[in-house]
């Protein structure tokens, strides 16, 4: 079912100046949205909206504790989640670095409760960073593996949240074979934090993502991942000339469909 548009003309009208007067893509994306969502984030009122919105907070619980992804990254993903997925064509949810599994968690409860029928496929070594390039990478082998993948299993389950499978390994491996089941993506949700691992998931997903589907990285524009920054450097936007809809809270594109 669509979002009632009063209600999201009502949500983003009140915190975002009109931009012109056109809502039509320009570049491949969306000018309007990403200013709602980044401008209202960043400067309105957007985060006392969400953080009121109810199933915000129920599927905040299920991240608690179990995730790094920063309070304006994850609210910038319901928004997207809540009000623009029905706006593009049916597709699944992929997550390249879930860690403790707080964020896919999260994510799966909200399509779940809002478009039934919809997975989030969340992959990870769940057993730490693999080795990394020293040269532009922060993070080393074996940061992040404080999980116990057991035990985030069976929380899913305890919690009824059938609709989340966690995938491990290395991307490298599992991800081909992940991306050919989930055939169409609409949100990638790319949060590896280094060179090799967001240009790997990037060039994976980019076949199977929809038209106007969503690419979100959640760690490139931050300080401590400037491998995460290159590779959309050098992949999106020099290669393939993508402009971003979102700089801020996170890198957001989406897809041409081609
Ligand atoms: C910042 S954490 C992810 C945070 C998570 N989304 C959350 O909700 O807290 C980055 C993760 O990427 C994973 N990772 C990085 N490169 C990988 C690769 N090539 N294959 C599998 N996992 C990888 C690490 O194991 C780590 O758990």
């Amino acid at each position: 079912m669509k979002p009632d548009l009063r209600e999201v003309e009502m949500v983003f009208n009140l915190f975002v100046p009109p931009v012109g007067g056109s809502y039509a893509m320009r570049k491949s994306r969306n000018v309007r949205d990403g200013y709602a969502r980044g401008w209202g984030l960043q400067c309105g009122q957007m985060r006392e909206s969400v953080r009121e919105d109810a199933l915000y907070q129920e599927a905040c619980r299920l991240a608690m504790g179990r995730t790094v992804v920063s309070e304006d990254n994850r609210m910038n993903i319901f928004l997207i989640l809540k009000y623009f997925l029905p706006y593009i064509p049916f597709g699944h949810i992929v997550e390249f670095g879930s860690y403790k599994g707080g964020n896919a968690l999260f994510m799966a409860y909200v399509v779940d409760r809002l478009y039934p029928g919809r997975k989030v496929f969340a992959l990870d070594t769940f057993a730490g960073m693999p080795p990394t390039e020293s040269a532009i990478d922060a993070h080393g082998a074996g940061d992040f593996q404080d999980v116990d993948l057991g035990e985030l299993r069976e929380f899913a389950e305890r919690e009824g949240v059938k609709n989340v499978e966690f995938i491990k390994g290395l991307f490298q491996e599992t991800g081909p074979t992940v991306v050919d089941k989930v055939g169409s993506i609409v949100l990638a949700h790319i949060d590896c934090d280094i060179y090799s691992a967001v240009a790997f998931s990037y060039d994976l997903v980019k076949k199977f993502m929809v038209p106007g589907g969503y690419v979100v990285f959640d760690d490139a524009t931050t300080s401590s991942c400037l491998g995460a920054t290159e590779a959309v450097e050098e992949l999106v936007i020099r290669r393939d000339g993508l402009h971003s809809e979102q700089i801020f809270p996170q890198f957001v594109f989406r897809s041409p469909g081609d």
